[in-house]
């Protein structure tokens, strides 16, 4: 039987907005089901609103209204939320519902019959006047460690330090002020000690999570893995324990069933299959993959596949995780106004710019993703708006104008066929770098065929040439035209409806990842009319784009925080991971090894003045071409608005090809004492990033003009 593939988010919790940092889950996911579907994959994509807890139980109290109520409006919101941000699931549903109730209790029967529940009566602390136990985030106090004053009672915000709540120096009730006490209550343990061995084995599984991450989770065995408190006393927002009095399941044990309750609502609202089982059964033909933040890692990879696994469930096949959002480099802030919801974002911008910039910084691993807002509007200025637009418009309005949208047969040879079956044979390329979730390779190919097609387009000047020999620049403008179909199919998962567009426009139905597989020149059925030509997308203006940060009013924090230094609030907390209590938080830097203290020895600091020393100025290459004799070098002509070209010599080129540069922006540094290369007198660098041969990208100035000083 062929292979489903299912593929979940992580629920949000219907307690709030959905903000620019939960788009990078959704939008990373989502391009990987778009790109899964268009390759001919049978795939469906899950979400749900994570709704039980006491924080939710607390927020309903204080507006005075039932849970119930309370998380159906961030139903309707967070629905409302991706649908607009072209986020397609198969169905997002809820984890207070009955399918939920009904695996959750299904689930924990099974735990129990295997003996894998224990009852253990544990000492918690409690206020006397709320008449509730407190979870550790409900208690503040001082820190045993460092004395930092008011911090929550499991880890302190300014040292780091992890701890239990008893240890916090002059504790209090977060609600009320009042000082806790500490009660006993009997809690219920999944035995997760038991499951070590089988847990090891999943987290050495090819491709079950990031290796780094694997090595980091080896951390909780050598501890030993703690048994883990599944049960919470009520009052509480949850499911009520069967054969239980006042006790619920604690809100991460029915969270991650809610993906199997989703699966059960969807197979039976759309008939496909009898119930969840499909794919949840333990031999069921399925692949499962989830994508998390890298702050719920413990939950998903540990707790998680052996609960499945003792009520003979699926194990998931995968887990991607990725990095938390930083906003102009730093931590997302409230009362800065970086939180921003995606309402606010999408009240002002379109989706795809978003889609766009943040493919084009994600890869697979977890480092933390910087909405830098200059660099989100230069990016996509550059090159979604400029280089593909461009490409498109270009290719399309003299074809739809004097042309008569009349597009000429596919040619026996010649520049035009090359351009088109060159830009297809970097099809795999792409193909690899979206399975392997290397988006931002994927980006760069992709822009490097766009940029292919408009140089192909200024040397051939159809503009010029149409008045001349209006057949000849036809046959040119067609080519162009089919990359630009090229172009829309790649771009497809990341930016749907700008594709959608490219299509009408080409009057062309879409092209898949499918049926690129076996694609030849041309790519256009060159008997159909071609649509009508406008712009893809208006370039992002600098007012509207700053314009989605919104300090609140009475904040404040709305003064900029200083260059160099950090404002308090945003400071990188040691501590961001979730962990259950008494487990130690995992350590939330990306593991890669090697990269270490060893190799990162800081450099000298130098004085402002040595830095103004060094003159930077924007660049487009004009001319590109390999050097004889020397693999790694490439001979350019750089426009530095000098009235002619310089030459420069640049040692990129294992990652770029000569024929795809031209037209490129470049940052030069543009007063270094000209030295020669291979015997050619190179009057300046070319600024990149990565570590060398094949991984250099060059650094790009945006869409500002040849001369333009950097600083
Ligand atoms: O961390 C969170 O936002 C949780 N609501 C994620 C739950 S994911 C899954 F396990 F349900
Ligand atoms: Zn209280």
């Amino acid at each position: 039987m062929a292979e489903r593939t299912l593929v979940t988010s992580a629920l949000p919790y219907a307690n709030g907005a959905v903000h620019l940092g939960h788009a990078v889950e959704y939008i990373q996911t989502d391009i990987y089901v778009r790109f899964l579907r268009s390759c001919g994959q049978d795939v469906v994509y899950f979400c749900a609103d994570d709704t039980h807890g006491t924080p939710i139980e607390i927020n309903a109290a204080k507006q005075g209204i039932p849970p119930e109520q309370f998380v159906a409006r961030f139903h309707d919101e967070h629905q409302r939320d991706f649908r607009d941000f072209d986020i397609r699931f198969d169905y997002f549903h809820s984890t207070n519902s009955p399918e939920n109730r009904h695996y959750a209790e299904l689930i924990y029967g099974r735990l129990k019959d295997a003996g894998d529940i224990d009852r253990r009566d544990i000492e918690q602390t409690y206020c006397e006047k709320d008449k509730r136990f407190l979870p550790d985030r409900f208690i503040r106090g001082t820190c045993p460690n460092c004395k930092s004053a008011d911090q929550y009672g499991d880890a302190c915000e300014k040292c780091g330090k992890t701890y239990n709540p008893t240890d916090l120096i002059d504790p209090k009730c977060a609600l009320c002020g009042t000082p806790p006490v500490r009660r006993n209550s009997v809690h219920l343990f999944f035995k997760l000690s038991r499951h070590a061995d089988f847990l090891q084995e999943v987290l050495k599984r090819p491709g079950f999570i990031h290796p780094g991450l694997a090595t980091q989770l080896q951390g909780f065995f050598e501890k030993g893995l703690a048994d883990w408190d599944i049960s919470r006393d009520g009052p509480y927002f949850g499911f009520a324990i069967p054969g239980e009095t006042d006790k619920f399941f604690y809100v991460w044990l029915d969270a991650p069933i809610g993906y199997i309750a989703t699966t059960e609502k969807w197979a039976k609202e759309s008939g496909r299959f009898p119930d969840a089982l499909a794919y949840w059964g333990k031999d069921a033909p399925t692949r499962i993959v989830h994508f998390i933040g890298k702050d719920i890692v413990y939950f998903h990879a540990l707790f998680w596949p052996a609960v499945l696994k003792v009520a003979g469930f699926h194990i998931p096949n995968e887990i991607k995780v990725h990095g938390h959002l930083t906003v102009n480099g730093e931590k997302m802030s409230k009362s800065r106004g970086t939180m921003v919801a995606a309402r606010d974002y999408l009240d002002l911008l379109d989706p795809s710019y978003l889609r766009y910039f943040y493919a084009a910084n994600l890869g697979a691993g977890v480092e933390d993703l910087d909405l830098n807002l200059k660099d989100f509007r230069l990016r996509v200025n550059g090159e979604l708006v400029n280089n593909v637009g461009n490409l498109a418009n270009r290719a399309l309005s003299l074809l739809a104008g004097p042309l008569e949208k009349k597009l000429a047969p596919g040619r026996a040879e010649g520049a035009g066929r090359k351009l088109v079956e060159d830009a297809l044979a970097r099809v795999p390329e792409v193909r690899e770098a979206f399975e392997k979730l290397e988006y931002r390779n994927a980006i760069k190919v992709i822009t490097e065929i766009a940029s292919t097609a408009n140089a192909f387009l200024q040397t051939a000047a159809p503009w010029a040439l149409v008045k001349k020999d209006a057949e000849a620049a036809r046959a040119d403008l067609s080519d162009a035209a089919d990359v630009a179909y090229l172009v829309g199919a790649l771009l497809a998962p990341v930016t749907p409806r700008v594709s959608e567009k490219l299509f009408a426009q080409l009057g062309a139905e879409p092209l898949t990842f499918q049926a690129l597989a076996t694609a030849k020149y041309p790519l256009l059925d060159r008997t159909r009319p071609l649509g009508t030509p406008e712009p893809l997308l208006p370039r992002l203006e600098e007012e509207r784009v700053n314009a989605i940060i919104k300090v609140p009013a009475g904040t404040p924090a709305a003064e900029p925080a200083k260059a160099g230094g950090k404002d308090k609030k945003t400071e990188k907390k040691p501590v961001e991971a979730k962990s259950p209590e008494g487990a130690p938080a995992v350590p939330t830097t990306q593991a890669s090894p090697g990269a270490g203290a060893a190799e990162g020895a800081p450099a000298a600091d130098i004085e402002y003045a040595d830095f103004a020393k060094v003159v930077l100025k924007a660049g487009r290459i004009v001319a590109a071409e390999k050097v004889k004799g020397a693999d790694k070098l490439l001979k350019l002509d750089v426009d530095l608005g000098e009235g002619s070209p310089r030459t420069i010599v640049s040692g990129i080129a294992e990652a770029y090809a000569p024929e795809a540069l031209a037209g490129r922006r470049v940052v030069v540094v543009a007063n270094l004492k000209p030295r020669k290369l291979k015997g050619i007198e190179s009057r300046g660098m070319l600024l990149t990033a990565g570590s060398g041969g094949k991984d250099l990208s060059l650094l790009e100035p945006g869409d500002v003009p040849p001369g333009a000083e950097v600083k």
